[in-house]
């Protein structure tokens, strides 16, 4: 489980995190809507430590690991699968797939059965499978990003960020990253979902959080937002753009 609690995050000097909090129980999916710039990408960093936040605190499975170097909050059981693509372009699918795991190597987390969740990945990832063998940089965008959400999920970690895994892709792959994000969900994986298809998202959630300008402005159990005029007006496509 991840708690967040008023935590506040600036780039220079210009704050853009005032103060958020947030909460993703375990087994749990939670989704974090908003419009471009309202800080979503933001708060994900502020979590998983690619950047320190200003105040607040970061708690994952009781620890409290606010303001720690990334791999060490990864090390704690956090995946970060990225806005973009970022995989090591000229590593195969496989051993993208393995340095996932690294962790899981070291002894830094639990090692469980590494070759297995492997298999089960590139089970989850058709795509993948087709192409384990061929450079990473060689993949279209979209393959490149279910690489990187399939790496998250080679951490086997406590809880997942996945920043808008849909962004970018072909309408039917956008379809394969809602299945995958409910197979793991099944799995009982716990997830922090950003995706600009705020409807799809709410749609596998359970609990929703609408950021608007760096601050959460209503939350609530998914099928309660899925149902209020003023995000269905704002995010959900009634009558205006969706993000
Ligand atoms: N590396 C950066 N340096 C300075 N400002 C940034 C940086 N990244 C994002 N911002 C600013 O922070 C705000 C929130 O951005 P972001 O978290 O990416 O929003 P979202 O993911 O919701 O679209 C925006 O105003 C954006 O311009
Ligand atoms: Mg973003």
């Amino acid at each position: 489980m991840l708690t967040i609690s008023n935590l506040h995050a600036a780039y220079g000097k210009v704050e853009v995190l005032h103060g958020i909090s947030l909460e993703v129980p375990k087994g749990k999916v939670v989704t974090l809507i908003g419009s471009n710039g309202a800080g979503k990408t933001t708060t994900m960093r502020a979590i998983s430590g690619m950047i320190k936040p200003k105040s607040g605190t970061v708690t994952l499975s009781g620890k409290d690991v606010t303001g720690l170097e990334s791999h060490k909050i990864a090390r704690a059981g956090l995946a970060h699968s990225p806005e973009g693509r970022r995989v090591f372009s000229t590593m195969s699918v496989t051993d993208n797939l393995l340095l996932g795991a690294f962790p899981r190597y070291t002894g830094s987390r639990p090692r469980g059965d590494i070759k297995e969740d492997l298999e089960k990945s590139l089970e989850l990832f058709p795509r993948l499978k087709e192409r384990q063998h061929q450079l990473a940089g060689t993949l279209s965008g979209g393959e490149q990003q279910m690489l990187a959400m399939a790496r998250a999920v080679m951490l086997n970690p406590e809880v997942i960020l996945l920043d808008e895994p849909s962004m970018g892709l072909a309408p039917i792959l956008v379809e394969e990253v809602f299945r995958i994000i409910l197979s793991l969900k099944k799995r009982g994986v716990t997830m922090l979902l950003v995706e600009q298809f705020a409807a799809a998202a709410l749609n596998v959630a359970d609990y929703g959080y609408v950021m608007e300008n760096g601050h959460i402005s209503v939350h609530g159990p998914a099928d309660k937002l899925k149902n209020d005029p003023a995000v269905q007006a704002a995010y959900l496509g009634g009558g205006g753009q969706q993000h």
